[in-house]
């Protein structure tokens, strides 16, 4: 089937009405676009689990801290067509700021979400967690899926959206989908395409660094002194870190040695590139 593309909420809720009206269940992949394998890996994962696919590619003003950075963000809107097209996606929503924030984005209702949303990410970048919390309701509100697919490499931002969902009773299924790598382990990102070729062949230590820590920690290595020694290593290597924390999966707060399920995660630059990641893994404590 081909890909249509609409820009206005009326053409999206029409479709989404008619989708309903023949008792198909609707998949939502929300996107800000220059789509790589592993937006596409969402779409497959939507294709297997209902009957229509409905991506979106908004590039969301609001929650860049950064105005350079929101102005160089890469816009590739034919290219992106060709490859949801490809992968069985029926309908790609693709609104104008002034569709989404027809009141200006200043006087906009703000949808903010409390404790997940602070650290890490979100101590970084003051803001930018209301904003994705913000288009990824009226998101909701247009699309009215039955499903939204979202990538674990963005873990802080699914923990968000899934807290989100359950404080405001947002009727939708949020499905976290494993981080899709190069053959070097460097999670895809539209971020990588700032990277010059020897930063791109540093890149992947990022994710050996987790491996790393998860092994140290699944070893009964002390935590504090295996994030501190990691991130020297990964300062030493050329990358500037802005964090590597050790959380508690389950709400991402600080991880302690009763917790079963941990996430070690990590942001840092590379060159002008911020980079994140993160590895999931169960604290096996040896009992006595
Ligand atoms: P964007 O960065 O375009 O990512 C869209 C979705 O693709 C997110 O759910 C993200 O986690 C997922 N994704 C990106 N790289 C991935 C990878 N290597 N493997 C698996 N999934 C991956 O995240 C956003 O856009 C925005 O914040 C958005 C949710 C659309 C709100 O504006």
């Amino acid at each position: 089937m081909s890909l249509l593309t609409v820009s206005s909420v009326a053409e999206l809720r029409e479709f989404v009405h008619q989708a309903k009206f023949k008792g198909l269940s609707v998949g939502f992949v929300p996107t800000m676009g220059n789509l790589h394998a592993g937006h596409m890996s969402l779409v497959k994962h939507a294709n297997k689990q209902c009957d229509v696919v409905i991506a979106s590619i908004f590039v969301n003003p609001l929650q860049f801290n950064d105005l350079s950075d929101l102005t160089n963000y890469p816009r590739t809107l034919e290219q992106d067509q060709a490859l949801l097209e490809e992968n069985g996606c029926s309908l790609l929503f693709a609104p104008t700021v002034d569709e989404m924030y027809p009141n200006g984005q200043g006087s906009q209702s703000i949808v903010s979400v409390p404790d997940v949303s602070m650290g890490l990410c979100g101590g970084a970048r003051p803001g930018h967690f209301d904003g994705v919390a913000t288009v990824v309701t009226k998101l909701f509100n247009m699309v009215q899926a039955d499903k939204a697919f979202f990538g674990e490499k963005d873990f802080q931002q699914l923990a968000v959206i899934r807290k989100m969902v359950a404080d405001l009773c947002i009727p939708v299924d949020v499905v976290g989908v494993p981080t899709e790598r190069n053959n070097e382990g460097l999670a895809l990102s539209s971020r990588n395409g700032y990277l010059s070729a020897n930063e791109l062949a540093l890149a992947p230590a990022i994710f050996k660094a987790l491996q790393d820590v998860v092994n140290a920690i699944q070893q009964g290595n002390d935590f504090d002194s295996t994030l501190e020694q990691t991130q020297q290593r990964l300062n030493q290597q050329g990358f500037k870190v802005d964090y590597l924390a050790l959380c508690r999966e389950s709400d991402l707060k600080p991880a302690t040695a009763e917790d079963d399920q941990l996430v070690v995660l990590v942001a840092a630059f590379l060159g002008s590139a911020r980079l994140i990641d993160n590895l999931p893994f169960p604290l096996n404590r040896t009992t006595d």
